[in-house]
């Protein structure tokens, strides 16, 4: 029987990565932000010690869903807490295996709902304890080999702010927010879901495979990370001189890495790219761990609806199904929506 309380609702974002990809698990620097697509994760004490996931709506489209509810259950045990057995109701509107982190943004809403229930405060450190918590759900319970910079993102992501996070120490990452006022000055960032889906836990996926090859000392890929730390430092200092056209030549160019060094792009995540450049953007390139997903394009407010007609149309003549589009700013992280009582 369900206890009859109201649940404690969390509320937790996905996230875009303006560049730094495939360097948070080789001791780099990435600059992702939350985004205003997010998982909403309501909990309620059974008074039992079973666990029940419902999702409202399509959530699945990754089959290991419900194991990272599990594995964030555990891993919150692991740590101390006293997490009794739980009814747990799910919505997302975000689209999942999309590349805009899904997964830790159901990890971070359920962890959130929980510190909630038990009135754990989420200051700085409570935030990054559940960060690392909902890593190793996924890593440790699920199996992806995935990074950090995901659960980093949804729980210390701040409006108006990207955020700067140095891996140099994995087991104690940097982290800054970076001001990033780029609506201030008429841009606006576009994300174009390619529909192509992937998915990280696959132990014999392409994003197991380029870890592995990354750490035998695979050349091209060393030079991906090598330059692609280079090209975070200098976005941090375009975005701090408010050089646009320069972020966005970072964002091209990292891009272009992705694709000839690291590997892990598709042909239409290129097509985004390429089309939006000849149509006007400033920059564009592939966010996420790759093999599909989402691609983001710095361009103009007036030039975006010409970039997003250009895509559709070259998608359409290529016979690809549509993409979708969103338009994207740095918003808050993780937090508790209504709590105890
Ligand atoms: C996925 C992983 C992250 C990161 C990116 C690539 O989103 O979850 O940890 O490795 O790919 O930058």
């Amino acid at each position: 029987m369900n206890s009859p309380s109201a649940p404690v609702v969390a509320r937790a974002p996905g996230r875009v990565n303006l560049i730094g990809e495939h360097t948070d698990y080789n001791g780099g620097l990435c600059l992702p932000f939350a985004i205003g697509l997010a998982t909403i994760a309501a909990v309620r004490p059974r008074g039992d010690d079973q666990l029940r996931v419902t999702s409202r709506e399509a959530v699945p489209g990754d089959p290991h869903w419900q194991e990272y509810v599990v594995g964030v259950l555990a891993e919150l045990r692991r740590i101390g807490w006293e997490v009794p057995g739980l009814d747990i109701d799910l919505v997302s509107t975000l689209p999942l295996g999309g590349g805009l982190a899904s997964s830790a943004a159901l990890e971070c809403a359920v962890a959130t709902a929980i510190a909630g229930l038990l009135g754990v405060p989420l200051d700085g450190a409570g935030r990054r304890l559940l960060a690392e918590a909902c890593r190793r759900a996924e890593t440790e319970h699920v199996g992806a080999p995935t990074g950090g910079m995901d659960q980093l993102a949804a729980m210390l992501g701040s409006d108006g702010h990207a955020l700067l996070i140095d891996f140099a120490d994995p087991d104690s990452p940097v982290t800054a927010p970076v001001s990033f006022p780029v609506a201030e000055d008429g841009l606006v960032l576009l994300v174009t879901d390619t529909r192509v889906r992937h998915v990280l836990a696959d132990g014999d996926g392409g994003y197991a495979q380029r870890r592995r090859e990354y750490a035998r000392g695979h050349p091209r890929r060393r030079r991906h990370v090598v330059t692609e730390n280079a090209r975070v430092r200098d976005a941090v200092d375009a975005i701090g001189a408010r050089a646009w056209a320069r972020l966005g030549a970072l964002m091209t160019a990292s891009h272009a890495s992705l694709r000839d060094d690291y590997e892990v792009s598709v042909p239409q995540l290129d097509q985004v790219v390429d089309t939006g450049l000849e149509a006007g953007a400033l920059g564009a390139r592939m966010t996420g761990g790759g093999f599909g997903g989402c691609a983001l394009t710095l361009v103009a407010a007036d030039r975006a609806g010409v970039v997003r007609e250009a895509v559709d149309a070259a998608y359409a003549e290529r016979g690809w199904a549509p993409p979708r589009h969103h338009l994207v700013e740095p918003g808050p992280g993780a937090e508790v929506l209504r709590g105890i009582g």
